[in-house]
């Protein structure tokens, strides 16, 4: 009797104990895993920060800089002034629950993914000061977006949310913007670098919802 009785505890003990389950891919990986050691493997973290970020563990919840939602999908990613540096991969966009990115005050460089404009659950993005150039990708549900003191250029994005986009080399125009707020202080495109009327303020055309 003792004998399959455990076999049958620790089996509730071992499914019990795997939230992430529901994530396995058919080989048995955890898809958010597998794109978070990408982002891992693509940024330069002389500090070790990411080090508990170990392919092996299984469980991102329990990683430094993760946050995860009670049933344990990842959230946020949250790691600003670490001074990381290096490239933010496009695997940020197979992050599916992701709602929060912090990577402000670090060294980052290259394009903003465009995958993240798949992520519908995304609200907040700050990566303010760094080194992003390129484009400004779409993003339609994000309420909150800091690119401030980067080297985007290209046009003003089509987006309702609070932005800050000052300080960086975007071009018009912003008539017809459908921003909630705007700041674009020290683009020289759009401001002068004496001018700063016009340069911030809510919506040109106000939305009512
Ligand atoms: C990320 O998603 C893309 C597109 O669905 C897929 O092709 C790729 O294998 C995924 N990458 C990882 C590391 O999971
Ligand atoms: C970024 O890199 C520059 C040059 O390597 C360095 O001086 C600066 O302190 C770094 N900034 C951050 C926030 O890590
Ligand atoms: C700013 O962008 C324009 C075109 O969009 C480009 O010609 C110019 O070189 C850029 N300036 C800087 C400082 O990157």
């Amino acid at each position: 009797m003792e004998a399959p009785f455990f076999s049958l505890m620790l089996l509730l003990l071992l499914v019990s104990s795997s939230p992430s389950a529901a994530l396995l891919s058919a080989k048995g990986v955890n898809t958010e895993v597998q794109a978070l050691i990408v982002i891992k493997n693509l940024l330069k973290d002389p500090h070790g920060l990411l080090k508990s970020w170990d392919q092996n563990s299984g469980d991102p919840c329990s990683w430094a800089m993760i946050t995860c939602s009670p049933d344990f999908l990842v959230t946020g990613l949250e790691a600003p002034s670490q001074h990381l540096s290096g490239l933010l991969a496009p695997t940020i966009g197979n992050l599916t629950n992701l709602e929060t990115v912090l990577l402000q005050n670090n060294n980052i460089t290259g394009p903003i993914p465009t995958e993240i404009g798949r992520l519908a659950n995304l609200k907040t993005v700050y990566l303010s000061r760094n080194k992003f150039y390129g484009e400004i990708p779409n993003s339609v549900g994000l309420r909150y977006l800091r690119l401030n003191n980067n080297i985007l250029s290209g046009p003003f994005p089509s987006t309702s949310a609070n932005l800050d986009l000052s300080y960086n080399n975007l071009s018009g125009p912003i008539q017809g913007s459908l921003a909630t707020r705007y700041n674009v202080v020290g683009n020289p495109l759009i401001c002068d670098a004496n001018r700063e009327q016009g340069c911030y303020g809510t919506a040109p055309m106000p939305m009512f919802h």
